[in-house]
């Protein structure tokens, strides 16, 4: 899990080392913050909307007077809830003497909700987060330590969280849970913290302790105890670390690009976990003509998910480049248009979908920032989970997007009662497999670093594929271009011959993406044809094709995928190539000339 930042003290000026350590979780998310400490006895609980500064320097939260001894905070990247005071974190029970502040996605929370509501339970926000201080408070009711009710809590509640809870009645200690989401533990000179990640910990210890899944840790001031969730006790393993704040807010990887392609396969799965209420929602409106548009990367998404509906349901979705949008369609009355963006800001993309609207259509927003003007210019919209993004060029949202539009289209298809119940559900099964199998390729990327040694110094290189894959080697040539500069063109494979064929000398760069489906045959005549020419062939083959690994020069194999799936996973070592192709050039991979993360011009 990638939204959001936790941090945690027991140690003396505990809000100016709160305020420290959540700007060093700022990367994490950055649209509301809160904290919460034991003053005098009692919980003391502010928050608002905005960034950390702005908040800190408004409660002089550096410059608060010891006395104040333990504390939790929270910066958040919204995904449930618009970004509003009310939503920010941490989030408190009925009798406000428990706080909670959450890094994660609770899948059934709305059930357990609506029970809680029941049981006469009053809510103040519309974030999934907030059952949990309510489920703790009725364990605390029951007669259970606050650890037994969080863990209980735990137990109650499926989705990813990493928590630190906050209780006046035991006012030395904070509790903490931790599944999927990250949560490190740490025990200084000082006191002693829990955090998010590493680099908000650099200052005060080098001593940290990560939690697992499914673990409770009770922290004082001594340090931690920690048990299973069932209660089992666990030996506490601390590790030394020796990273710098850079490296540590890096995760230990040298650029940003790098950290955020290893984060994808945990981005797929908390895109995956999205509530089925807003896909339910979007699928409803999808009548009439639907129209994908998106700008850079995002418009590649548009385009491999027009396949993906095309050849599943036969549907037929047009993807449009955003900037071209208003000069293409004028009459949309009745259609559909789903405008897709990472940061929600492209000004390209928002000029389509105004268009859109003023012609009539309805609009559908996918994109990463839930607090952006796609979300307010949109009659519905989805989140995708993929959390702040530092690099650049797009990566983990790139592959959220098309998790999350085909999780879309299958909601659609089966509202529409487009496929037989069996149908559907083997497809939902094949999307829950993509996170896995994003993860083995993740964990073979070395292989491609020897490759782009071969290559890095090319002056010019072609991506070719059919079909989804067009997509694919479109996005392939993108990320090449943007980090190295290289001169890198997607095309059609199939096209090759009508024009761009003649570039081809001794030695010219031909990437193909290659897998075994109904297209390989013809890929293979396209590669005979460049090699006739003296391309050097790199392909991205399934596992285990022997006669590839021939006809190729160089090979990335990865497992089989179901083809509309194929963008998911071949993309991944693409970008290896292109991170590669760049460091070796000496270039900076997360700060590429020209480009800004977000073009808010047209
Ligand atoms: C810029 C970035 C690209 C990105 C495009 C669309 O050009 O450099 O990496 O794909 O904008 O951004 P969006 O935020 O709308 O997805």
């Amino acid at each position: 899990m990638l939204l959001c930042g936790i941090f945690g003290c027991i140690s003396s000026c505990a809000p100016r080392v709160i305020a420290d350590g959540l700007k060093r979780l700022e990367y994490r998310g950055y649209d509301s913050v809160g904290v919460a400490f034991i003053s005098g006895g009692k919980l003391v609980l502010e928050k608002d909307k905005g960034m950390i500064d702005p908040f800190v320097r408004r409660l002089g939260l550096s410059n608060m007077s010891a006395g104040i001894e333990i504390g939790i905070g929270h910066t958040r990247w919204a995904t449930h809830g618009a970004p509003c005071k009310e939503n920010a974190h941490p989030h408190l029970d009925c009798t406000g003497t428990i706080a909670v502040a959450h890094n994660g996605v609770l899948e059934n929370f709305l059930e357990i909700k609506e029970a809680l509501i029941k049981r006469g339970h009053r809510f103040a926000s519309t974030t999934d987060t907030e059952i949990i201080p309510h489920l703790i408070e009725e364990g605390i009711q029951e007669g259970l330590s606050l650890k037994s009710a969080a863990a209980r809590a735990a137990k109650m509640i499926r989705g990813s969280m990493a928590i630190a809870v906050l209780s006046s009645a035991q006012p030395g200690t904070i509790v903490c849970v931790k599944r999927e989401s990250p949560l490190v533990i740490g025990v200084g000179k000082n006191g002693s913290y829990c955090a998010s990640d590493i680099a908000a910990l650099m200052p005060y210890t080098d001593t940290i302790l990560q939690l697992e899944d499914d673990q409770v840790a009770t922290i004082t001031r001594a340090g931690p105890s920690i048990e299973t969730i069932d209660g089992k006790p666990v030996k506490p393993k601390f590790t030394k670390v020796r990273w710098d704040a850079g490296m540590a807010e890096r995760g230990g990887y040298p650029h940003f690009m790098l950290k955020e392609m290893h984060e994808q396969p945990i981005a797929l799965r908390d895109t995956l976990k999205l509530p089925s209420a807003f896909l339910e929602r979007a699928s409803r409106m999808m009548e009439g003509r639907v129209y994908l548009t998106g700008s850079g990367t995002s418009y590649h998404a548009c385009l491999a998910s027009s396949y993906a509906f095309s050849k599943l349901f036969c549907m037929d979705i047009r993807p449009v480049y955003s900037s071209e949008f208003q000069d293409l369609l004028c009459d949309l009355r009745g259609n559909t248009v789903i405008g897709v963006s990472q940061s929600g800001e492209t000004a390209d993309t928002l000029g389509a979908l105004r268009h859109a609207k003023s012609k009539g259509a309805r609009v559908i927003g996918i994109t990463n920032t839930l607090s952006s003007s796609i979300t307010a210019l949109s009659d519905t919209y989805i989140c995708t989970q993929g959390g702040p993004e530092i690099g650049v060029a797009a990566t983990k949202t790139f592959l959220t997007q098309l998790v999350a539009m085909d999780q879309l289209m299958l909601h659609a298809a089966s509202v529409a009662n487009k496929l037989p119940e069996g149908v559907c559900s083997k497809l939902f099964e094949q999307l829950n497999g993509v996170p896995s199998l994003v993860e083995r390729v993740i964990g073979q990327l070395d292989a491609v670093r020897p490759i782009a040694q071969k290559y890095f110094s090319r002056r010019s290189a072609y991506f070719l594929a059919r079909g989804i894959n067009v997509a694919t080697a479109m996005e392939g040539a993108l990320k090449l271009k943007e980090l190295s500069y290289m001169h890198a063109e997607g095309y059609p494979a199939g096209e090759s011959k009508h024009g761009p064929i003649s570039l081809v000398e001794d030695g010219f760069l031909c990437v193909f993406i290659a897998p075994n489906d109904s297209s390989r045959g013809r890929i293979i005549g396209n590669m005979m044809e460049m090699k006739a020419r003296g391309a050097k062939i790199f392909a991205v083959i399934t596992e285990g094709d022997k006669e590839l690994k021939l006809i190729a020069d160089d090979t990335f194999e990865v497992p089989p995928v179901p083809e509309f799936l194929n963008p998911v996973v071949y993309t991944v070592p693409l970008q290896a190539f292109a991170y590669h192709v760049a460091v070796l050039r000496g270039l900076d991979p997360d700060k590429p000339r020209n480009l800004a993360k977000s073009v808010t011009v047209m």
